[in-house]
């Protein structure tokens, strides 16, 4: 018999809720720390334990009131990063420290001492221009880059160190009469503190450990601009916190999340940046514990000296204050010091690894709902994509085709056939997504079930038993992803001959791996289950989807005997998830401000390494009206992972049921998009996929704040359209020097800075960069399969020098052969003294193929040529066919037919 089945878990009763969520002053850590308040700091520095090595600096410092003492070690790594780590000399048992996270250990260079007395201590780096001032009483800590502190630590005195205690007496006896029901009133008090157990509503959280939070401050200097700690339903620009509304970091699962907080929903990453003018640095916080984050940002302001007028004005400097709290673990922190942006994000992707390259499939666009209900609902919905004649790549089963939420089974009734089913798709070139939870039904007739049992491989309660909650199946048990051992296990399921019925065209979906526990505290796994290596689940709570998507990422490979590249969506994520695929921002509505968060959402996302990640086109819950989902496709159309959903009580929203004139406007969308995937998947080699305007403008002011539109690569300017009924729009065109130009009626547009641009239904504004060379396909197919051969066209837009660059990268894109064999090619076009060229920009690469350049515009061009020359290196010279608009100044370059891998050039007399 099944026990809760989906009629009594309905998802709307349980996850909608707010009270489920906890507010910061009912988290106790918080409320500990906040004791501590601005002020001298209780540590002071031992400099006479300073001990120098090859790689690093350490000491200890000391707790004047506690008199425990912890262990400072300090690195400079490779690429201008430090790191900066702080533990009990002896703790009682080790503490937590984040694995796997990091891509290997990383390479520390030799810090020399400078100065060295009994209150200072002044390391030099490698990089002469950098320095450590490290002061003995209070501890503190100053990165000086060319005699300017660009950080100091523990400046405002919130060093912040639970060590770790034994249980005390008197615990232990409340404890007892908690279990038998005799605690009194002043015992209960005592929990305020929550020290050694917490209370939220009904739920009980019993430490083993019992307190053991770790608190920094970082002051960064000049800055006022500060990006970054996903995942928030918030703007680009991170605000200044208040007591109990600051940034919290904790994975939930919060259906229809509320916009405008700062509270956590489905994934994190530690990762803040800062960015003025001349430098942009990052602040890593690498704790996989719950992470509240404050920030106090002070403007740049003229100080106030009125009470000595003979003084001249002075500037005060913006600085912004940034508090990082965490429940456990240790404090391991790198400093990112750029200087550019790009650095900085080379920085953070040396330490936890690059966006992994996509198969190129997964860039086209992803039609899924919950649920398609049965092998010809399928059909029927891959049909009308091929009769309407949009492309898409992908079809996508929710949790209803498993037999009764048993993830890797089939419903056998609605899909009796998979296999042809997905035969069917494979002859059409597509692929099929379906979910598999981390949740397992418990049920002993299942065998991934009493396997993962017999195993032990599921999460423990704090007795020992295996850990139960509710989920989709009813009652579940979890499984340990933690556990090296689990994920090896878990990844065979992939194989063809563990999942029945699945072939090589079916990819994953991980989703509720927050995880997500109906009933639960706060909708997820209790603090107090135990782990792998007997952690608790509090120390690795924000890891667990990150693991599970990990080993779905790895199972997916090895079922290719390492041969394919995989695709794996994953809801819940932490610092490096980027190396396994794609991530989604959840459960959101059908409502325009929705669509309007997604943008500084995923370029929030994107800043942090996760380049790979999208919104739910339409809005999950509620129905879209057909203005607002059209908006939504050509919004998606450009963002970076590109799927249409929608909740189970939707109305169906296949791109073809809002009449002619919506299909076709959605059509053309993705249509685009298709288009541009030679440009698209440049772009995820070269990275990030899409970024703020002000990664590209890091000197205008201007850009800094903007979150309305936003840069595809370097090239494209993007501006979705995200108000109902608009006719016009504000875009902002940064660069004084740039020549801005309409990617589609490819004319120059007048003016700079803000431009009120008129906008139909039929599109949203995209504008060229001056300077750039965009690959485009000169038609589109019925999927991305089917376009390898159509032929390229360059779209080229001068700047004021009459000159452009751009990149083209390409492979089989679907291999590892780009790595192994380094069968790839990376093409360098210029456009300089109206000599086009085409050249090879990474020897290393080489791939055959019979594509072939069709087509050049140039855009921006002054004059009507005379004669245009093709010349092929150690070719003839061969007279190219061309039309001149003067009107627009568009010289259109036609019948190529000039093959992509080869060294080429057109000289335009
Ligand atoms: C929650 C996910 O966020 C949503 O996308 C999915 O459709 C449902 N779970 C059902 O699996």
């Amino acid at each position: 018999m099944e026990s809760n089945t989906q009629e009594e878990i309905s998802v709307e009763d349980e996850a909608v809720d707010k009270s489920s969520f906890k507010t910061c002053n009912q988290i106790a850590f918080y409320r500990r720390q906040k004791h501590l308040c601005p002020g001298k700091s209780l540590y002071r520095a031992l400099l006479d334990t300073v001990e120098l090595s090859d790689s690093s600096v350490k000491f200890q410092i000391i707790n004047e009131e506690c008199k425990v003492p912890l262990l400072v070690e300090i690195y400079e790594i490779e690429g201008s990063i430090f790191r900066l780590k702080v533990n009990e000399v002896a703790p009682l048992k080790p503490r937590y420290q984040v694995p796997d996270v990091l891509i290997k250990e990383p390479v520390s260079l030799r810090l020399t001492i400078s100065q060295k007395d009994a209150g200072k201590l002044v390391l030099s780096c490698s990089s002469e221009d950098q320095q450590l001032h490290i002061t003995a009483n209070p501890f503190q800590m100053q990165l000086v880059s060319k005699s300017e502190i660009v950080l100091s630590m523990n400046t405002n005195g919130l060093l912040y160190f639970e060590h770790l205690q034994h249980l005390p007496q008197i615990r232990e006896s409340t404890l007892q009469k908690r279990a038998d029901g005799s605690a009194d009133s002043s015992e209960e008090n005592q929990e305020d503190l929550g020290l050694w157990e917490e209370k939220f509503g009904s739920f009980l959280d019993i430490k083993a450990s019992g307190p053991s939070s770790v608190g920094l401050d970082f002051s960064l200097h000049g800055y006022e601009h500060v990006y970054g700690i996903p995942q928030h339903a918030e703007t680009l620009l991170l605000k200044n916190t208040s007591d109990n509304d600051v940034y919290r970091l904790y994975n939930l699962d919060v259906f229809g999340y509320k916009i405008h907080s700062k509270m956590g929903i489905y994934g994190s990453v530690p990762l803040l940046l800062a960015h003025k003018p001349d430098r942009t640095i990052g602040v890593f916080w690498l704790n996989s514990s719950e992470t509240l984050v404050e920030i106090a940002t002070k403007a740049a302001a003229e100080a106030d000296l009125s009470r000595t007028p003979e003084l001249p004005k002075q500037r005060v400097l913006p600085q912004t204050d940034v508090r990082w709290m965490s429940e456990g673990g240790i404090i391991d922190t790198f400093i990112l010091m750029g200087p550019r942006s790009f650095d900085t994000f080379k920085q953070y992707a040396e330490l936890t690894g690059t966006q992994s390259l996509p198969p190129l499939f997964s860039l086209g666009y992803h039609q899924c709902r919950w649920n398609y209900e049965d092998e010809n609902d399928v059909k029927e919905v891959d049909a009308g994509f091929d009769k309407y004649s949009i492309p898409y790549d992908v079809i996508w089963l929710d949790i209803e085709h498993t037999d009764g939420k048993r993830y890797f089974t089939w419903d056998k009734k609605k899909f009796c056939s998979p296999v042809r089913m997905q035969k069917a798709l494979m002859k059409k070139k597509r692929k099929l997504v379906v979910i598999v939870d981390p949740h397992i039904k418990v049920d002993p007739q299942y065998a991934i079930y009493t396997q993962a049992e017999g195993k032990g491989y599921f999460v423990k309660d704090r007795t020992g038993k295996d850990f139960k909650g509710l989920c989709w199946p009813g009652l579940s048990s979890y499984l340990d992803f933690t556990n090296p051992s689990v994920r090896e296990w878990y990844a065979d399921q992939f194989a063809f001959k563990n999942y029945k019925d699945s072939s090589e065209i079916l990819f994953v979906w991980n989703d509720m791996n927050e995880p997500s526990v109906f009933r639960g505290v706060e909708l997820t796994m209790q603090k107090d289950a135990v782990h792998h290596g007997s952690w608790e689940h509090r120390e690795v709570h924000n890891l667990y989807g990150f693991y599970q998507q990990m080993a779905s990422a790895e199972g997916l490979i090895r079922r290719s005997g390492e041969l394919e590249r995989p695709f794996v969506l994953t809801r819940s994520f932490f610092a490096g998830s980027q190396k396994y695929g794609a991530v989604w921002t959840g459960d959101n509505r059908a409502d325009w401000s929705y669509l309007k968060i997604s943008i500084p959402m995923l370029l929030t996302l994107s800043m942090v390494g996760i380049s790979f990640c999208g919104a739910d086109v339409g809005g999950f819950i509620g129905n879209p009206s057909p203005e607002l989902l059209v908006r939504w496709y050509q919004a998606g159309a450009l963002q970076p992972f590109f799927r249409g959903h929608a909740n189970m009580q939707t109305k169906r929203r296949e791109p073809w049921l809002f009449g002619k004139e919506n299909t076709q406007i959605i059509r053309e969308a993705i249509k685009e998009r298709y288009s541009l995937l030679p440009k698209l998947y440049t772009v995820f080699y070269l990275l990030p996929f899409h970024r703020p305007v002000w990664v590209e403008f890091p000197k205008e002011l201007n850009t800094f704040g903007i979150e309305d539109e936003y840069m595809l690569g370097n090239a494209l300017l993007v501006y979705p359209v995200t108000e109902p009924k608009a006719t016009t729009v504000d875009v902002f065109l940064p660069g004084s020097q740039e020549i801005w130009y309409d990617f589609r009626r490819f004319r120059r547009l007048e003016g700079q800075g803000t431009l009120k641009i008129p906008v139909t239904l039929n599109s949203i504004p995209v504008i060229q960069r001056g300077g750039t060379i965009i690959p485009l396909k000169t038609s589109v197919g019925k999927s991305t399969e089917w376009m390898t051969d159509v032929p390229y066209e360059l779209h080229v837009a001068l700047d004021y020098k009459e000159t452009a660059t751009g990149e083209l990268y390409l492979d089989d894109g679907h291999s590892f052969q780009y790595l192994h064999k380094k069968q790839f090619l990376l093409r360098k076009f210029t456009f300089q003294e109206c000599v086009f060229s085409s050249r090879c920009a990474d020897e290393k690469g080489q791939f055959h193929t019979r594509c072939v350049v069709e087509q050049v515009l140039i855009l921006g061009m002054k004059r009507q040529p005379s004669s245009v020359m093709a010349r092929i290196h150690d070719g003839k010279d061969k007279a190219v066919v061309f039309t001149y608009d003067a009107k627009s100044s568009v010289l259109t370059l036609k019948k190529l037919s000039l093959n992509i891998s080869i060294d080429w050039e057109i000289e335009i007399k």
